[in-house]
């Protein structure tokens, strides 16, 4: 249960949209959450983050606690099942430490992979609504914006734009009123960013991470 609301806390919610490749990942790694100091827990099945990834629940719960209990920063992801069923799982245990006292990280990557629909499930609803009083930042992303539900993207004080194919361009025009044209033609790693109703242009640098890029296996035909 989460703990010590204080409803004077600002929205800090940041959402990012951009197609596959388009720098979700990196945007969120190097720019938005906080390289260290922090309270940071991340639903990360592809391992994007740099932080203690576990797969057993058992073993994720355990840790969690006891970093929380611990009342010192601490980064740790889920990268086991990926369904919706485990995704609200884990809501559940985040919403479980949240504290009022602290800022808490909360990352969630690839939302559209968990099929959500519009209605939210509790477990995530309540961290999208309630938790900005009790601490928690959330950061979401997503490669299909037509699949994810409204809230975190509508409800986010941050809003990051990158790349997107023509047809969700055109989606987002409606949205935020940015040209579809634009918001197709941009490069990777380029974005642009609303908050508090100014837009601005950001262009994210490639920070490498954990998987080695180079040569891969290729089988000798
Ligand atoms: N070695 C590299 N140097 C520079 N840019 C790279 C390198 N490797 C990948 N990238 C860029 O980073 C992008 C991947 O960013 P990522 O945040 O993982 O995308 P997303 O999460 O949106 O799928 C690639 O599309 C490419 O543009
Ligand atoms: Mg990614």
């Amino acid at each position: 249960m989460a703990i010590n609301e204080d409803t004077s806390l600002e929205l800090r919610h940041v959402f990012v949209a951009a197609k596959s490749g388009g720098g979700k990942s990196q945007v969120m790694r190097n720019v938005i959450v906080p390289a260290k100091g922090v309270r940071a827990v991340f639903w990360d099945p592809d391992r994007d983050h740099p932080c203690k990834h576990y797969t057993s629940r058992r073993e994720f719960l355990l840790a969690l606690k006891k970093a929380d209990a611990a009342k010192k920063p601490f980064r740790m992801g889920w990268a086991g099942d990926d369904g919706q069923e485990t995704f609200l799982w884990w809501c559940d245990a985040v919403w479980r430490i949240l504290d009022g006292k602290f800022d808490t990280w909360v990352v969630t990557e690839e939302l559209a992979d968990l099929k959500l629909p519009q209605n939210i499930p509790v477990p995530y609803g309540r961290l999208l609504k309630r938790g900005r009083k009790y601490g928690a930042i959330l950061v979401g992303n997503t490669q299909r914006i037509q699949e994810v539900p409204k809230t975190p993207v509508t409800g986010a004080a941050v809003l990051w734009v990158g790349v997107h194919e023509f047809q969700d361009a055109t989606y987002l025009e409606k949205m935020t009123g940015l040209k579809a044209d634009d918001i197709a033609k941009q490069k990777n790693l380029h974005f642009y960013r609303k908050q508090g109703g100014d837009w601005s242009q950001e262009v994210v640098k490639y920070k490498a991470y954990g998987k080695k890029t180079g040569p891969r296996n290729q089988f000798k035909q």
